[in-house]
């Protein structure tokens, strides 16, 4: 049986996810150090330490992890692909458990779509930390998905709202169920996962705050709003079409249009529900959809 952890080191704990994951583990009771760019000006809540790294260099990043019982990376996508050196930094400092920057729709069973290409950095890092799991079995790792940022979302476009226009966009028929996460219960989820080290050792989970499906959301705006909202109905596969265009010249905001074509596509299949949400075994709860559109329609 392992110690419990103790110190946990946050990569790229400033972003849009970060704030929220640094805040939960700090509440839990964990001691935090934020690893952060040189160059960046990222300021943290009193008690939280920070330390400004190379992420090229395994020097840096191994001096930086000595006496870390865990690393949560919450890089940024445009970084996934260069963790290899906070890997090697991690096994040599004697790091027992590493949160690979994931957080999103689950890379372990992709196929053939598109999109996976785009998130070959997530999987390629995944693919190294297993490998080196393998090699140095006190080295563990927890992969986790949590769908579409939900509160993030709602703010930036994603979940396809405007609260100012009061407008929708419905991919298919809307009525396709969607894994979807609020950033706060993401950290609470990283933290259970830190507590229950056994129960969640070098596997890949997948939680969700709730599923909803597009037409869900929407028929709570308007009733919280009191008046119909105006709706653009879209085909999914068009937004594959867009997204194989946009790469085909280099653009990776591509990734938006394959994302919103593998979710919201009528027979998608990825809702995570049942003994699929991890949330159970983390001994968490999920949270009230309503709840948190009442909360986002009044900011
Ligand atoms: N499921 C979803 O809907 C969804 C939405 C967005 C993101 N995600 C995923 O969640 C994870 C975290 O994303 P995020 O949006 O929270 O990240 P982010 O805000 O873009 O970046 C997080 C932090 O990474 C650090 N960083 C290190 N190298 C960087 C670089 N080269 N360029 C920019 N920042 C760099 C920065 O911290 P310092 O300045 O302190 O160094 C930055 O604040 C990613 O895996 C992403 O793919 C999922």
């Amino acid at each position: 049986m392992s110690s419990p952890i103790k110190n946990v080191a946050v990569v790229g704990g400033s972003g849009n996810l970060g704030p929220a994951v640094v805040n939960e583990l700090v509440d839990a009771g964990f001691e935090v150090t934020v690893l952060t760019r040189g160059s960046s000006t990222s300021t943290f809540p009193a008690g939280v330490a920070s330390k400004a790294v190379d992420y090229t260099s395994v020097e840096s990043l191994t001096s930086a992890l000595q006496g870390q019982d865990a690393v949560v990376s919450i890089i940024a996508s445009v970084a996934v692909a260069g963790q290899k050196p906070l890997v090697d930094a991690a096994v040599a400092a004697g790091v027992r458990r590493i949160i690979p920057s994931e957080f999103g729709i689950n890379t372990r069973f992709l196929g053939k779509e598109p999109i996976g290409a785009i998130l070959q950095g997530k999987i390629q890092t995944l693919n190294y930390i297993h490998e080196k799991s393998k090699q140095n079995p006190s080295f563990t790792w927890t992969g986790i998905s949590t769908g579409l940022f939900f509160d993030w979302g709602l703010e930036h476009g994603s979940i396809g709202l405007n609260k100012d226009t009061k407008t929708a966009t419905i991919y298919d028929s809307g009525d396709e169920p969607y894994q979807a996460s609020n950033l706060p219960h993401i950290g609470k989820a990283i933290a259970a996962v830190l507590k229950n080290l056994e129960k969640t050792v070098n596997r890949y989970i997948s939680i969700a705050s709730f599923n909803p499906t597009q037409n869900q959301v929407l028929e709570i705006v308007e009733k919280i709003t009191g008046t119909k909202w105006t709706v653009n109905k879209l085909p999914a596969s068009e937004q594959q079409q867009i997204g194989v265009e946009k790469l085909s010249k280099g653009d990776y905001s591509a990734f938006s249009n394959f994302l919103r074509k593998r979710i919201f596509e009528d027979g998608a299949g990825l809702a995570v529900a049942g003994p699929d949400n991890a949330l159970d075994l983390l001994g968490l709860e999920g949270e009230d959809l309503e709840e948190s559109l009442r909360t986002w329609l009044a900011e």
